[in-house]
């Protein structure tokens, strides 16, 4: 059980940093497509995916922590109401997990709307407006600092 904490927690940690690369290279190539005019790439359609499929692998790990394996949500989860009065406890069994997973939400929105429109500069536009909702929700929730909560940003 140890290990796989541990596995979990190493790929959680190192997996934030695909995200975040990904998601400023996604955002970036909107910004320069929507100022001028230009078609949506093929390298706009492999970094969403990695951006994407980054997301997912955080979903599916962060759930497993979570539920089976974190001491810190068992022991937030094991009385609800006076981890609700713990900063941190809050932090990881409420704030952390549901906001990250609204910056997940949001991703997957603008996903579709890229995919949906058929005009290039509207692909554009939908890949900055959602793009930016996720990073700055997700830029807020890592454990980085910004909520008080701070770990290590090099998991070895
Ligand atoms: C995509 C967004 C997410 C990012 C960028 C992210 C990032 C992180 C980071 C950097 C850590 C600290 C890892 C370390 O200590 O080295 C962490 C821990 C954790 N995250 Fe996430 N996370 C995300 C989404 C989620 C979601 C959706 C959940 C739950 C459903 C979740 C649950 C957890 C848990 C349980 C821990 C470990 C707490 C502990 O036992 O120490 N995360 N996350």
């Amino acid at each position: 059980m140890e290990t796989a904490y541990s596995i979990s927690l190493f790929l959680h940690s190192w997996n934030r940093w695909i995200i975040l690369i990904a998601g400023i290279v996604v955002l970036s190539a909107a910004i320069n497509g929507y100022s001028r005019k230009l078609k949506y790439s093929n390298f706009q359609r492999i970094g969403a995916i990695v951006f994407m499929s980054s997301l997912h692998l955080q979903l599916l790990v962060g759930l497993a922590m979570y539920l089976f394996l974190s001491p810190i949500t068992a022991q937030a989860l094991s009385d609800f109401g006076a981890a609700m009065k713990e900063p941190v406890l809050r932090y990881w069994s409420v704030e952390h997990a549901s906001v990250n997973f609204l910056a997940i939400c949001a991703a997957q929105v603008g996903s579709y709307f890229v995919k949906d429109r058929l005009i290039a500069i509207d692909k554009q536009k939908h890949s900055i407006i959602w793009t930016s909702i996720a990073l700055v929700l997700l830029l807020a929730m890592i454990p980085m600092g910004m909520m008080g909560v701070d770990r290590p940003w090099f998991r070895f």
